[in-house]
């Protein structure tokens, strides 16, 4: 069962945004469909980490409709919101890890949080280290990692869940070559398995591996 999303004629301005700067999202309208791989591109500023926000009820929209299947995100209730967050897998760029907490413990606390039971628990995060090669490191603490590191901690965290919409922003940022060629190839499985998934990134090399959709934004509009 995999996510669609919607957003239509989406605005989004911040409070403590500048005086008559423009919208970090204006006027913005797509779809994305159930089961499909799409790249979110667009220079820094164009409004990338704002949709993953709304998308996942960080903000609120300032005007117009997210969709997540069907449903309306912008109006959730504050209870509602961690439903809607189990469903997701999610790489924020702003993320940080638990730097009290082993690697391990990282990666399994979202299945503790779901209720999985503990072995359960275990066996899935040591597979979702083992898949972003930092099987070794599951005893370390997360301040021990490089940055590059810490950011596959992130993704084996968001995927820990079998989320059916995973949603990364800009992933690769800190990895060398090889490690965002391990990563993608991380995404397309999920996405071989019907999971939605929106990965915002202006590496062309990276979207020149793995060619799908892409969708441009800039000063928060959609250009293509
Ligand atoms: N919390 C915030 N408060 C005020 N302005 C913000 C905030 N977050 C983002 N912005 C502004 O919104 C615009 C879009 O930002 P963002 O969505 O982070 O773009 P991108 O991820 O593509 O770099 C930028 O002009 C940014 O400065
Ligand atoms: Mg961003």
């Amino acid at each position: 069962m995999a996510a669609s999303i919607s957003f239509a004629d989406v605005s989004k301005r911040y409070p403590g945004g500048v005086a008559g700067a423009a919208a970090a999202l204006d006027h913005a309208s797509f779809d994305i469909a159930a089961g499909e791989f799409v790249y979110l591109t667009g220079h820094s500023g164009a409004g990338k980490s704002t949709v993953f926000r709304l998308l996942a009820a960080i903000e609120r929209p300032t005007a117009g409709t997210v969709l997540v299947n069907q449903q309306n995100v912008g109006r959730l209730s504050p209870a509602a919101v961690p439903f809607l967050r189990r469903k997701l897998g999610l790489v924020l760029q702003d993320q940080r890890l638990l730097f009290d907490r082993t690697v391990f413990d990282n990666v399994s606390l979202p299945l503790a949080v779901a209720g999985v039971p503990p072995r359960d628990a275990a066996k899935r995060a040591r597979a979702a280290l083992d898949k972003v090669g930092l099987l070794g490191r599951e005893r370390a603490n997360p301040i021990a990692l490089s940055g590059g590191e810490q950011q596959r901690v992130c993704i084996a965290r968001a995927v820990v869940n079998r989320p059916v919409l995973l949603l990364a922003d800009e992933p690769t940022a800190n990895l060398d070559a090889e490690y965002a060629g391990v990563i993608l190839e991380l995404f397309r499985a999920f996405h071989d398995v019907g999971v939605t998934v929106v990965l915002a990134t202006h590496d062309a090399a990276l979207i020149a591996r793995y060619p799908a959709r892409s969708i441009a934004l800039a000063q928060g509009r959609v250009v293509r």
